[in-house]
């Protein structure tokens, strides 16, 4: 009997001791990196002393967005949203058991204000095939300042495809101001159309300028659609509540999806729900019917930035005030409508994920041929709020998901599929705890409780 006191005492410290440290959140095995603050892997400590005192790098200035895997390795971008983000494209690796990035080609291709170097990169796409990687450079940085220093326009946006497996940069191109205004731009997102075996077309969004630009890899050119209606930003729908926080948003079309057929290139505005549709027969060649030709699929449940189409037609995106991911069956709906993807309406929808603590702000989303599917998670709302916490009492900031889900991307063209099957919780939510997951975690969190009390 005297046991009992000491026990209670215990669970009580205990259960003090797990709620006031942020280090026992998180603890997710699926999840594979995760940063308080941003750091690079610099070429010596002088090189790193000097960038911050020069303030070539301003720590809370960096955060990461766009994500892509290829070959077992995490590739991520840094918007030059704001000042003093020494490298916008990296490729994440390991230091000392941190994750750190390395300026990915090089630290040259990084140099601010030389135009044949990256100014701004959001987003990139890997063709698995290949192992090309599709890069879209804005051109512009500072265009969120937090701090009142103003924008700069310093080169013409351009498209780089860069060989990651030779290390070769296989074609560039720089849009001319016609596409992409060299005052306004701001490329977001891409995807990659396959026609003949070859890549080819490349759908990017504007979502500044609101504009869908094509680049035609093979014969050098590009073109752009304007459609307010549904690129431009959604009257009462841009204001994003996260958690009783609310981040209002004033930006167009951003997500970009392209179906496995390669036929219709999906997109919405970042402000708003809508998702639509489009045929890549017209969007492909300039001066075609591009009004007469998007349709409006459905309305999503939240806002969402990124989204990714699988092999298997079903489209995942995040629902930002949920802090979920959805996927839409696309095969499903089609069977249940009895109709084809060219009239098929969203409603067969499922909340595949969900966790307030660790997936608030799912950015963008990916594929690996291995079947997994991949998200950067970056609190994005409370960095552009400025509410943000880089001290890490208040956990990650960056989380870097792999949630292995028995599908693989749009992209993938391999003849036969072989994608490992799906484990028990890949289907599942981050937050599902019951039977006998809900005992392991209520004796994990009592035995890391413990661990706890004695270091405090
Ligand atoms: C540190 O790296 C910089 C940039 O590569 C180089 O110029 C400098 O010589 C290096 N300094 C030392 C002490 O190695
Ligand atoms: C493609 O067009 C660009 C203009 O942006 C030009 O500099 C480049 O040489 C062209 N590439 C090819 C392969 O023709
Ligand atoms: C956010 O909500 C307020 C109040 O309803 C509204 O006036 C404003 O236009 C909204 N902002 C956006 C970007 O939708």
């Amino acid at each position: 009997m005297y046991h009992l006191p000491l026990f209670m005492l215990l669970v009580t410290m205990s259960l003090v001791a797990v709620h006031g440290q942020s280090t026992t959140v998180c603890t997710d095995s699926r999840i594979m990196h995760r940063f308080v603050t941003i750091d690079y892997e610099w070429p010596n400590r002088t090189a790193k002393d000097s960038a911050i005192a020069n303030e070539e790098y301003i720590v809370n200035n960096n955060i990461i967005s766009g994500m892509k895997v290829y070959d077992g390795n995490v590739y991520v971008t840094v918007p030059r949203w704001r000042r003093g983000v020494p490298s916008t494209l990296n490729k994440i690796v390991a230091s000392n058991g941190e994750s750190i990035l390395q300026a990915f080609p090089s630290w040259e291709m990084q140099k601010i204000g030389d135009c044949r170097a990256l100014q701004y990169v959001q987003s990139m796409e890997i063709d698995p095939n290949t192992g090309w990687m599709w890069i879209i450079d804005t051109g512009r940085i500072n265009f969120f300042a937090a701090d009142g220093t103003t924008t700069q326009n310093l080169c013409p946006a351009k498209i780089i495809v860069y060989d990651i497996k030779n290390m070769v940069e296989v074609t560039r191109y720089v849009f001319p101001n016609e596409v992409a205004d060299r005052q306004i731009t701001f490329l977001n997102d891409i995807v990659i159309q396959y026609v003949n075996d070859e890549s080819r077309y490349a759908y990017i969004s504007d979502a500044l300028a609101f504009r869908m630009v094509v680049y035609d890899r093979l014969l050098n050119t590009s073109h752009y659609f304007s459609h307010p209606a549904s690129m431009e930003p959604e009257s009462g729908n841009g204001n994003i509540t996260i958690l009783g926080e609310t981040l209002p948003v004033s930006a167009g079309i951003n997500g970009m999806a392209l179906s496995k057929d390669m036929q219709y290139v999906y997109y919405g505005p970042v402000s708003g729900l809508s998702l639509y549709q489009v045929p890549t027969s017209v969007a492909s060649q300039p001066g075609g019917n591009f009004a007469g030709s998007v349709r409006k699929v459905g309305n999503k449940p939240s806002q969402a930035a990124g989204m990714a189409y699988s092999k298997n037609d079903n489209l995942y995106f995040p629902a930002l005030g949920e802090n979920a991911i959805y996927r839409w069956d696309i095969k499903l709906d089609m069977t249940l409508q009895n109709t084809d993807i060219s009239n098929v309406e969203m409603n067969a929808l499922t909340r595949v994920l969900q966790d307030d603590q660790c997936m608030v702000f799912v950015d963008i989303l990916n594929f690996n041929n291995d079947g997994s599917l991949w998200f950067s998670v970056n609190k994005l709302n409370k960095f552009l709020l400025t509410s943000i916490d880089f001290t890490g009492s208040s956990g990650a900031n960056v989380l870097i998901w792999k949630v292995p889900i028995g599908e693989t991307g749009y992209l993938d063209r391999r003849a036969a599929t072989t994608v490992p099957p799906v484990t028990d919780d890949g289907i599942n939510g981050a937050s599902t705890t019951s039977g006998q997951g809900l005992v392991a975690f209520t004796f994990l969190t009592f035995a890391m409780s413990l661990v706890l009390t004695r270091r405090s």
